[in-house]
């Protein structure tokens, strides 16, 4: 069968990584977590002081974007890959409910954007790969020959997210965490460049009432018409 390419993009916490893992597993192919790489330019900003008291030195990121050096590390004991920055493993730092409240700012710039990709096209470019994010299948690869989109009602998507940060140890209020997911929707909906849309020929999917497993299944049934 052939190598393809597997687009999936949608809102915030619609279980959009867990489906992407299951079929990288599934076909062998590369998963790449696009999210993860924006999470890492914003912890970069914060460390470097460029975020303070909510005011975003925008120009001293843009300044900086050579001085940052992302890659993906595969890690056998999980099954998935790692974030890296600047060869420091910083998977922990980047799922804090303090990177989500800055990180759509940050994926505004378009320099970011421009800079991160390029280096996910070049990840792509031999194809058997699952990417998501907000605008894979409509930018990083529009020619991509599966394309999902999910969403599913920002309540539903509030609470896995609250669940998951608990089983952390995270101490946060779903209250917060429903008021991120809502203001991370609002922010990338309503961007100007590559703002979150459906493609014309991504098939949606709301998972609100649908269990991984039957998701799963319904998902790869598509894929297997294609390849
Ligand atoms: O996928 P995740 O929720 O980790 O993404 C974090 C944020 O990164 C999103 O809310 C969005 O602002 C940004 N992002 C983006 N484009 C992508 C992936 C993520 O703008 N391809």
């Amino acid at each position: 069968s052939k190598k393809i390419t597997i687009a999936i993009d949608g809102y915030s916490s619609t279980g959009k990584s867990t489906l992407a893992k299951q079929l990288a597993k599934e076909l062998g192919y590369v998963y790449v977590d696009t999210g993860a790489m924006y999470r890492a330019v914003t912890y970069f900003a914060m460390q470097n002081g460029f975020i303070s008291n909510d005011f975003f030195h925008k120009n001293e990121l843009i300044v900086s974007l050579p001085n940052i050096k992302l890659h993906f590390e595969f890690n056998p004991e999980l099954g998935f890959a790692e974030m890296y920055l600047n060869d420091v493993n910083v998977e922990k730092q980047i799922r804090t409910l303090e990177v989500s409240g800055f990180v759509s700012k940050i994926a505004e710039v378009s320099e970011v954007r421009a800079k991160l990709v390029e280096q996910q096209q070049a990840m792509g470019k031999d194809k058997g790969i699952v990417m998501d994010g907000r605008d894979i299948g409509t930018v990083v690869f529009p020619d991509a020959e599966v394309k999902i989109f999910m969403t599913a009602s920002a309540e539903t998507r509030a609470q896995r997210r609250f669940d998951e940060l608990q089983a952390k140890g995270d101490n946060v209020t779903y209250e917060d965490v429903l008021k991120n997911v809502q203001e991370r929707d609002y922010i990338d909906t309503h961007r100007a460049d590559s703002p979150l849309v459906i493609a014309d020929d991504a098939i949606e999917i709301d998972n609100s009432y649908l269990s991984k497993e039957e998701q799963f299944t319904a998902v790869l049934e598509l894929i297997e018409e294609v390849i």
